[in-house]
């Protein structure tokens, strides 16, 4: 695909990885409408990316409200070519220490919300004569599991599921699906999942390189699922 004046949805813009995809796409030309909570996150984001960043003042749990966003935003003459589900939460316990409210938000933000909006955005992009992309971020989370994380591990192997039949459904009508499953991203998430940072993680900025890769590619190649891990998780030798 090439990016040039193409309209993309990433959900979670308002720092982080969501952030740096939203800037990726800027610069190559395309128009975002940038989804989080906190309007002055998406406020500066908009002050730095000028007038092809949109930001969008959205709880993406809330499925009535991401109906009438999408059906006051977009229609079949103007839809989406992109949408990045990005947007995710990480809290991890022991699994009798998980109070329910966690693991519902959780479920609700990573999982619900994606199905939410992803078949609104489908439903748009099944009509288009042009190529479109749906990219799920989910996480290595996704493919190993780890103690003390049940919740978050159920939401991104559930991710992981949702892409393989969602990219089995959509292709014949022109619509890609990638499941991006990154480890540790030096990133706010770490501080708000109460987690322990490593000293040597993936820079937001090199996966939302790779996310342009993924949706540059030409129109009949599809990236269909791609694990990315720092190479060496402890911070080099001085
Ligand atoms: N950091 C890592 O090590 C790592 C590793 C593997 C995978 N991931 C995945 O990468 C994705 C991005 O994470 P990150 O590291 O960039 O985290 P982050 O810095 O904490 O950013 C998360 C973003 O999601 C938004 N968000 C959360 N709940 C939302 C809601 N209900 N409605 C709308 N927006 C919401 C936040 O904005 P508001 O709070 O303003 O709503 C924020 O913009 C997540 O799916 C995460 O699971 C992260």
């Amino acid at each position: 695909m090439i990016l040039d004046k193409k309209t993309a949805v990433v959900t979670g813009a308002g720092k982080g990885l969501g952030a740096a995809i939203a800037a990726a796409l800027v610069r190559k030309g395309a128009t975002v409408y940038g989804i989080a909570r906190n309007a002055d996150a998406l406020g500066e984001l908009k002050n730095k990316l000028g007038d092809l960043f949109h930001p969008v003042r959205l709880d993406i749990t809330r499925h009535d409200e991401i109906g009438k966003w999408v059906s006051d935003t977009f229609s079949e003459e103007n839809s989406p070519d992109i949408l990045v589900n990005n947007a995710g939460v990480g809290s991890f316990s022991k699994i009798d220490e998980t109070p329910t409210e966690t693991w519902l938000d959780m479920m609700n933000t990573n999982l619900n919300s994606t199905f939410f909006i992803t078949s609104q955005i489908s439903k748009l992009m099944k009509k288009k004569k042009t190529v479109s992309h749906i990219i799920n971020i989910g996480s290595i989370l996704g493919q190993v599991g780890k103690a003390e994380s049940t919740a978050y591990c159920a939401t991104k192997f559930g991710l992981k599921g949702f892409s393989e039949a969602l990219y089995l459904e959509l292709r014949f009508f022109g619509i890609k699906v990638t499941c991006l499953s990154p480890g540790s991203i030096e990133t706010d998430f770490f501080k708000s999942s109460g987690i322990h940072a490593h000293s040597n993680m993936l820079h937001p900025q090199d996966l939302a390189d790779t996310v342009i890769h993924v949706l540059e590619t030409p129109d009949n190649m599809l990236i269909n699922e791609l694990a990315i891990r720092p190479l060496n998780p402890r911070s080099p030798e001085k």
